[in-house]
């Protein structure tokens, strides 16, 4: 059965189940791949990259699930400079059933706290000039529009560099 604003009651059941984030593992590394296929449809990271990525000392990567299913998952890369750090966003991605729940706004938070903790001051990505659904994310993060990239990601594929720097509430 279907409620009138489109969801059904076994899906209103299954967002009842408690949202939990932790460390990705190697084990949810073909769920995070799906999630990459079903959520992007450029620069989709690898099987093989994401278990590059995964457990590596300069990267924070997080997975969301609901009732044992990864529904979304974070990824933040570490840089050093001297003696500081930066941190860069790398990918950020909720699957469409599960999106409008404030679950990427947690992850995103969640590596900015992590961030945060292990001294990364500036923080920045880049993002697709249209995708306003992340950008309007990332605002609510802090994170303010920095640089028009053109064609960045191909022709006519223009992308935003968007910056956050400072205190990580
Ligand atoms: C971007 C994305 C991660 C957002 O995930 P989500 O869990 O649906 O987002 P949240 O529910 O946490 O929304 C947080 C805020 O983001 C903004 N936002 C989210 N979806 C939006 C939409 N469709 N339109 C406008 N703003 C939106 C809003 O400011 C929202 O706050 P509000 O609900 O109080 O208005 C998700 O849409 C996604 O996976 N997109 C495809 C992958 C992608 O583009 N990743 C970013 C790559 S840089």
């Amino acid at each position: 059965m279907v409620s009138p604003r489109g969801q059904s009651h076994g899906k209103r059941d299954a967002m009842r189940q408690r949202l939990l984030m932790r460390a990705a593992r190697l084990e949810d590394l073909p769920a995070v791949c799906a999630l990459e296929q079903k959520c992007f449809t450029m620069y989709r990271l690898s099987k093989r990259q994401l278990r590059y990525l995964c457990g590596r000392e300069t990267v924070i990567f997080h997975v969301a699930s609901v009732g044992g299913k990864i529904v979304g998952e974070a990824i933040g890369l570490m840089r050093r400079h001297g003696k500081r750090l930066s941190g860069r966003i790398y990918s950020l991605a909720v699957d469409p059933e599960y999106r409008g729940r404030s679950i990427g706004l947690r992850l995103l938070g969640r590596i900015m706290r992590d961030f945060h903790a292990l001294g990364v001051g500036r923080v920045h990505l880049e993002v697709d000039r249209d995708n306003e659904p992340a950008i309007q994310l990332y605002r609510r993060h802090g994170f303010c529009g920095m640089e028009e990239l053109l064609d960045y990601y191909g022709p006519g594929g223009h992308g935003l560099r968007m910056l956050r720097q400072g205190k990580v509430r």
